[in-house]
């Protein structure tokens, strides 16, 4: 199975200044994003690795997509120049895998028809973001929505939203 999981703005923000513009103010975010990808190979772009301190997660493998970086290969971790490269060895690892961002990962990703599942936390609110949620999942027509819950009382300075949302199976 992959998942892709992010959080979102109303204005579609993701980031700002390499971290999350509501950090601290979701307090169910990371026990959430730690639970949903739990034993999963995570699958990242650059920024997003070095907004985690490069290190990797306890207890989840990291593919890091990078061009740039040195094409390292760690027993927790690897970098590889492109997503098509990402995808194929978190595949023959045969785990199931969670697609972290960014904005460029996830849209190919989508374009690609890898995902099966998307795990989406919106965050209701306005905020200043330099990266941005790259599609309108509703107008996508690839997938559905199948689960909405508030996080109202878990999150009292901002009010929010877990929708899950599945691959539409097409019949021939
Ligand atoms: N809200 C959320 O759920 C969430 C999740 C993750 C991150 N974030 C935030 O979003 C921001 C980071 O996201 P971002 O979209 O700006 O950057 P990103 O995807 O993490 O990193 C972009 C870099 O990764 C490499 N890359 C990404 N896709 C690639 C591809 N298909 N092929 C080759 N290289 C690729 C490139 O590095 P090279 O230049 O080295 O080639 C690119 O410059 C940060 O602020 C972070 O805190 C938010």
């Amino acid at each position: 199975m992959t998942d892709l999981i992010a959080g979102i703005s109303d204005n579609n923000v993701i980031g700002y200044n390499n971290d999350l513009p509501w950090r601290g103010f979701v307090p169910r975010d990371l026990p959430h994003f730690k639970e949903q990808t739990k034993d999963h190979d995570l699958i990242m772009g650059k920024i997003t690795w070095l907004s985690i301190g490069s290190k990797p997660l306890p207890g989840r493998y990291c593919i890091i997509v990078s061009t740039t970086l040195d094409q390292v290969e760690d027993e927790n971790y690897i970098i590889v120049p492109t997503f098509e490269y990402a995808y194929h060895i978190a595949k023959q690892r045969r785990k199931d895998i969670s697609i972290i961002g960014g904005s460029r990962l996830w849209k190919e990703a989508i374009e690609s028809n890898c995902i099966d599942r998307l795990l989406i936390t919106r965050i209701h609110g306005e905020f200043t973001g330099d990266a941005y949620f790259p599609i309108d999942i509703a107008s996508e027509d690839k997938y559905y929505c199948v689960y909405k819950t508030k996080w109202k009382e878990i999150s009292p300075n901002f009010s929010c939203t877990f929708e899950l949302w599945l691959k539409k199976i097409t019949y021939p």
